[in-house]
């Protein structure tokens, strides 16, 4: 494993280092990570809020090489540069309908976003880092993964893994291979009313 890149995030307010410390490397190390790490990561997703306790979310995932290949094919090629040494590829849908009722759930996005998060947040707590990504086919994740697509919408890609050396990527991936910052925190919230 390679050294991990300065973090130079400077926060403007009191906030555990934790969310500084998360950021979304490329550089991800092929080694394995043990069935029951996975497991811990899930059961964090898990206990996500979401709307009526509906627990939309459904993560498919791959762990060996075969499973990882058929991930990896779901991938625009952007991603699958650096997600080919990642130990752990996986997509997460969305059920797009409530369970007690049969009805659209609008919120299923949102709460899988929130499921993503405190998967990711574990993944930190344990040394491991997750990298969210929109460039994959929608329609091959269905196709590949035999989810149904009337039952399900294909939500996120997500590599997950421990840092690796970011030696192994190719120049352009290499130079962006460190966190990034924010806007800043009085342009994303107003107290009460909004005024143009
Ligand atoms: C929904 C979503 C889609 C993303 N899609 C991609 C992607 O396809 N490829 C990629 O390399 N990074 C992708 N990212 C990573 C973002 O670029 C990254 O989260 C953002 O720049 C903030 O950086 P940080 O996560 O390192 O703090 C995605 C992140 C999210 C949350």
């Amino acid at each position: 494993m390679g050294k991990e890149p300065d973090n130079k995030r400077v926060a403007e307010a009191t906030v555990d280092p934790l969310f500084i410390n998360r950021w979304s490397p490329r550089a991800l190390d092929p080694s394995p990570i043990p069935p029951e790490t996975i497991q811990t990561l899930l059961e964090a997703a898990r206990w996500a809020p979401s709307c009526f306790n509906d627990q939309p979310w459904l993560f498919m995932y791959a762990d060996t090489a075969e499973l990882r290949a058929t991930y990896l094919e779901i991938l625009a090629e952007g991603n699958r540069v650096w997600c080919k040494n990642a130990p752990v590829l996986a997509i997460l849908f969305a059920r797009r309908r409530f369970a007690h009722n049969g009805k659209p759930n609008n919120w299923a996005v949102f709460d899988c976003g929130a499921a993503w998060m405190s998967l990711t947040i574990q993944a930190r707590l344990l040394g491991l880092y997750t990298h969210g990504m929109a460039g994959f086919s929608k329609e091959s994740a269905h196709s590949l993964l035999g989810v149904p697509q009337g039952d399900y919408e294909a939500v996120c890609a997500i590599a997950i893994g421990r840092y690796g050396d970011a030696a192994m990527l190719p120049a352009d991936l290499r130079d962006m291979e460190k966190p990034n910052g924010r806007n800043p925190l009085a342009t994303i919230a107003r107290r009460g009313i909004f005024k143009a």
